[in-house]
């Protein structure tokens, strides 16, 4: 379990609680948070789940994979340091107090 904040572009906070084995996407899903779409369900093939997370915990993420770096260039505005696929992320009890924020818009 995880605690995890997902910050709209608009600023509006949302803090939840994320069980380990499910995606940082899974999690925005199940808690009806807007601003992640995951049109494609989490295969890492549609890049409209994609987040900035926080500066303090890019360090702390497990790295990208070449698939999620590819699907990255396909996102709007993409950050190289900071932009994450959130399918791609499992939560797990180390990604507690993560903090994502949503990007204007997805593509
Ligand atoms: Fe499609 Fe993440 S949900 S790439």
């Amino acid at each position: 379990m995880a605690k995890i904040t997902y910050i709209e572009h608009n600023g509006t906070e949302h803090v939840v609680d994320v069980p380990t084995g499910l995606t940082v996407m899974e999690g925005a899903r199940d808690n009806n948070i807007p601003g992640i779409e995951a049109d494609c369900g989490g295969a890492c093939a549609c890049s409209t789940c994609h987040v900035y997370v926080a500066e303090d915990w890019v360090g702390k993420l497990p790295p990208k994979d070449p698939m999620e770096e590819d699907m990255l260039d396909f996102a709007y505005q993409p950050d190289p340091e900071q932009s994450r696929l959130t399918c791609q992320l499992k939560v797990t009890d180390a990604l507690d107090g993560l903090v994502v924020k949503m990007p204007e818009k997805q593509i």
